[in-house]
């Protein structure tokens, strides 16, 4: 997820929200979209590079390797809408792929990101029209006016969808489902469930890399809204969670102390954790059950050789919109 947050006071205001009632709760939690400020983002971009975070590299050899199928799911003069586009980078092999796509549409809270994407993919695909939208995309939000070309497709890369809860995740499909209209489709990537040495390998690196992505979010809350966390008194941590079938980042706490947050004097007592990510990891009658809730069937999987990483592609169910309202309400 590639959310670079600059401070400004509304973002403050709800990341004190957050931070306050995460730490003051039992078991103690904080978002994770609050892991990606500068240095989150910049984190996690070293992550994706690394040999045991083997989703990226998966995602990508599947994107490149089957290239003329997803082209002909996609169809002719498709119009690509991604969500959470960071800079771009995993749309560029499917855009390379894509029969005269007719629009490319990046996704995105960051406009840093957008701003960069306009300027690199302007001069690899010179005649692509890039319509940015600078948006929240788990909350719901407008497309500009597009041409009336091909299909739109939804494009949701990276596993992203793992770290939304289920409610969140169907929200997203189905709001895709109205971006793209009747007709419209979507490729989703997903990790799968594996062995958990592999899975612990891929959050628990060996030069440390996710534990300082992880560990970062205390100082963000030290520099954002005041605070006095020694880092010393955490180490990351990530741990199977059977029952959500999704590997936890956890904080834990290797000292007892108190220390003022935001104003608020917060005790954190030795061995308790706090809880900072989740990762959801699916089969296929998870994912089945996943995107039949928000009115789509998959219609297309796509895999590594080893099965560790899928993309899926989904249409829009017959009747799936009431389906889909039925099964929200
Ligand atoms: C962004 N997201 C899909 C990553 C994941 O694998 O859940 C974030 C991440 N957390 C630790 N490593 C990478």
């Amino acid at each position: 997820m590639s959310i670079a947050q600059a401070p400004n006071s509304l973002q403050t205001d709800a990341f004190r929200k957050d931070v306050l009632e995460g730490l003051t709760a039992t078991p103690k939690r904080l978002p994770s979209r609050w892991l990606y400020d500068g240095e989150g983002s910049r984190l996690f971009e070293e992550i994706t590079t690394l040999d045991e975070y083997y989703l990226s590299r998966c995602e990508s050899a599947i994107l490149h390797e089957n290239a003329s199928e997803l082209a002909a799911f996609a169809g002719a003069d498709a119009i690509l809408i991604e969500y959470g586009a960071g800079a771009g980078i995993k749309s560029q092999a499917l855009l390379t792929a894509l029969n005269a796509p007719a629009a490319y549409v990046p996704v995105d809270i960051a406009d840093e990101f957008l701003s960069c994407t306009l300027e690199r993919f302007g001069g690899r695909f010179p005649e692509l029209p890039i319509c940015p939208v600078v948006a929240d995309f788990t909350s719901d939000f407008d497309l500009p006016p597009l041409p009336s070309s091909g299909r739109r497709i939804a494009f949701f890369a990276g596993s992203t969808i793992g770290n939304l809860d289920e409610g969140e995740a169907v929200e997203l499909l189905m709001r895709m489902r109205i971006h793209v209209g009747e007709g419209g489709r979507a490729l989703i990537g997903m990790d799968l469930i594996k062995d958990l040495g592999t899975l612990a390998k891929a959050y628990d690196d060996r030069g440390g890399v996710t534990a300082a992505f992880n560990l970062n979010v205390l100082r963000r809350i030290n520099r954002e809204i005041g605070g006095g966390i020694p880092l010393d008194a955490f180490v990351h941590e990530a741990r199977w969670n059977p029952a959500e079938r999704a590997i936890e980042m956890h904080l834990r706490c290797v000292y007892s102390f108190s220390t003022s947050v935001g104003g608020q004097v917060v005790r954190f007592i030795v061995g308790e954790t706090i809880h900072t990510e989740t990762s959801r990891k699916y089969d296929l009658p998870r994912i089945d059950r996943l995107v039949e809730l928000a009115g789509w069937t998959r219609r297309g999987t796509w895999n590594d050789e080893k099965c560790a990483f899928a993309v899926v592609g989904l249409e829009a169910s017959q009747g799936g919109e009431s389906s889909a309202l039925a099964a929200s309400t």
